[in-house]
């Protein structure tokens, strides 16, 4: 019986994937730029079973338990293998077990780990060697595009094709602009909601062309990339933080002007975004950014992730803070969840 188990890290845009020029095909309006992550990770095994057998999709718990999954979550699970399937020309069953190092769907992307474990363990069962551009592709094809970035560690953008240019399937995965030894960044998370959101990302990439502001973002986006690129290369926390800062916020502006409108925002998330201008104010370098949710992710400079842990915990709304940082991305496992 062949059975692999990946653990995938999730990662955070730095310049946001935010409206595509086709969903159904996942192939993105602009690029994005993000950095893997190490501790939020989605750990997954993938066994085979005999040709024409019926899936099976559980979830696994902390003390070995498995779950049958809700049909919504195995229904989109069970299309990716049916497309993996399709591209290794294979005929068996799958049996899946899956789990999580943090709350799933709370704007700490579970679907680009989850996609990215799910793509690497099944064809590691298959046992197929894909080139690192088939495997993002591979990824990016399970609906959440953020998975193509997540099986490559570091500093990636996705894809390497600027904003109006033909997207072909051929251009459309991720590739490494620097490796995670380049630049020791910190992501401190303040967990202020830990259930699942109201809209997800898909409904927000749907509705993002009906905000007046989409196109204006559109038009400001090359020279953010640029900065971005440009910041990660000559290791400028100052550049890298302003921009990321404005990014997040252009996100939400247009969530909230979509029709209809999005707020993934809590009362809590205005405090955090508050205590870290006021950590920056106190000489404390740090950067807020937000995915589609009320979670605060707070980069910054391994000097400054003890203060800003110390501030973010002593907010009432925040739960929990994670301490995450730049990571390598998906590794092999012998630790089988099957
Ligand atoms: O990959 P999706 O469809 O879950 O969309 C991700 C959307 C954001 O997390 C908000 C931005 C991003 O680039 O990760």
């Amino acid at each position: 019986m062949s059975k692999a188990t990946v653990i995938a890290p999730s990662n955070i845009a730095f310049i946001k994937y935010w409206g595509a020029r086709d969903l159904e095909r996942v192939l993105p309006t602009n690029p994005s730029i993000s950095m893997t992550l190490t501790r939020c990770v989605s750990h997954t095994t993938a066994e085979l079973l005999d040709e024409g057998g019926a899936d099976e999709i559980f979830l696994a718990g902390d003390d070995g338990t498995l779950t049958s999954a809700p049909a919504s979550f195995a229904h989109r699970i069970q299309a990716h293998l049916e497309r993996l399937r399709a591209w290794a020309g294979r005929r068996e069953g799958l049996r899946i077990a899956t789990r999580n190092s943090f709350p799933a769907s709370a704007g700490i992307a579970s679907s680009a780990s989850g996609f990215a474990a799910l793509t690497l363990a099944v064809v590691r069962a298959f046992g197929e060697t894909p080139t690192p551009a088939e495997l993002s592709n591979l990824a990016r094809r399970s609906g959440s595009g953020s998975a193509s970035r997540s099986v490559l560690g570091g500093f990636v953008e996705w894809p390497a094709r600027p904003i109006g240019e033909e997207l072909t399937e051929e251009h459309a995965h991720a590739v490494p602009l620097a490796p995670a030894d380049h630049w020791d960044l910190r992501d401190v998370i303040a967990l202020i909601e830990t259930g699942p959101k109201d809209v997800s990302s898909l409904d927000g990439h749907r509705r993002a062309p009906t905000s007046p502001y989409f196109e204006h973002r559109l038009t400001l986006l090359p020279e953010r990339l640029e900065r971005v690129r440009t910041a990660i290369r000559e290791r400028d926390f100052d550049t890298l933080g302003e921009t990321v800062e404005e990014e997040a916020i252009d996100l939400h502006l247009i969530a909230m002007s979509s029709k209809p409108p999005i707020f993934y925002w809590a009362p809590g998330t205005l405090t955090v975004l508050e205590a870290v201008r006021e950590l920056r104010a106190e000489g404390v370098p740090a950067a807020s950014t937000l995915d589609a949710g009320a979670n605060v992710h707070v980069i910054c400079p391994p000097s400054s992730e003890a203060r800003v842990v110390e501030r973010l915990t002593a907010i009432p709304a925040v739960h929990r803070v994670i301490r995450d940082r730049v990571g390598p991305g998906p590794a092999d496992s012998e630790d089988h969840l099957l």
